[in-house]
């Protein structure tokens, strides 16, 4: 891993290393990786079946001057994640920062889910996640690396129709604390990031599919709960993540940072009122 210093006057602090973005078609994990190619690192882009919005990502970052590859995997099968990160391996030769960023679940009561449901929850959470983490650890060679887990409020919280995908998330965080001891003595960092509400398709999806709400008025009600007054953006948390990535965050690891604004650190109390940070207001 090349040094900040080497990479030059401080604006491309990746300068010289490969970051490996799951889900990096759209939302979220599109962001991370623009984020972390301004910053100068080249891209994996890995995505399911968006192949036009990852050639889009690909694009983006191309135009920031890095070289970016799009990928092709379907994380839902474990045994696709070995071939895909050995192909990184052919192009890029090395990888020094992996973002487990792509979930994909059913939304509906856990009475209801089928078992073919939550295997494949969890398998494109737990068991991908391991796959790609022993595929990756080769490829940092001895280098410095980093892996960043994106996980959310539902593995701390009863969100409603969130018991697979909160529970594959709870699963996700142990998993970042135990692999965090395993690798910290090969100088790699594990740590996850755990977003509030962040305006994606997958937000709009749960809002109107999983709970029933019209989109647009839910969001309001959410920010109006929220300390900061906004919803989250993909940019928010892809500069927590390139935080985490950074040679400044060496000694931080087996952690899971929660981004949401302050939303999650309000008690019901104060959820019923009109304006939950000063208590004032009826419900
Ligand atoms: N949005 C929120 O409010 C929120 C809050 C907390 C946590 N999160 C977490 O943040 C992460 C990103 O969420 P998002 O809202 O940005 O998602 P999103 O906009 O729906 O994007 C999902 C991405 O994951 C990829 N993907 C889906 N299923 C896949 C599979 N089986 N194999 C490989 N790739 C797959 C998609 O690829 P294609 O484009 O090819 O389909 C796409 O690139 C997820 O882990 C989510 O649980 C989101």
């Amino acid at each position: 891993m090349v040094t900040g210093a080497e990479a030059g006057a401080g604006g491309a602090p990746f300068a010289g290393r490969v970051a490996v973005v799951t889900g990096a078609s759209r939302g979220m994990g599109r962001a991370i990786a623009l984020r972390l190619a301004r910053d100068g690192a080249d891209c994996v882009v890995m995505y399911r079946r968006d192949a036009a919005r990852a050639g889009e990502a690909v694009a983006a970052i191309e135009r920031l001057g890095r070289r970016a590859l799009a990928l092709a995997l379907d994380l839902g099968e474990p045994a696709e994640v070995a071939p895909a990160f050995a192909r990184i391996g052919e192009v890029f030769g090395r990888v020094d920062v992996f973002v487990a960023n792509a979930a994909a679940t059913a939304f509906r009561p856990t009475l209801e889910q089928k078992r073919h449901n939550l295997q494949r929850t969890f398998a494109i959470s737990v068991e991908s996640f391991v796959a790609a983490v022993q595929a990756a650890v080769p490829l940092m060679r001895g280098r410095p690396g980093r892996v960043v887990a994106v996980s959310g409020i539902d593995s701390q919280q009863a969100m409603a129709r969130h018991g697979a995908l909160g529970a594959a998330k709870a699963a996700l965080e142990s998993l970042v604390r135990v692999l965090a001891m395993e690798l910290g003595p090969l100088g790699i960092t594990v740590n996850g990031v755990s977003p509030g509400l962040v305006e994606t398709d997958s937000a709009q999806f749960y809002v109107e599919r999983g709970i029933s709400r019209e989109y647009t008025e839910a969001v309001k009600r959410i920010i109006a709960l929220t300390p900061v007054r906004r919803a989250g953006t993909g940019e928010d948390v892809a500069a927590l993540v390139a935080y985490l990535a950074s040679d400044a965050a060496g000694f931080l690891t087996g952690q899971t940072i929660v981004i949401d604004g302050g939303l999650t650190i309000l008690s019901p109390l104060n959820l019923m009122q009109a304006d939950p940070a000063s208590g004032a207001g009826a419900p």
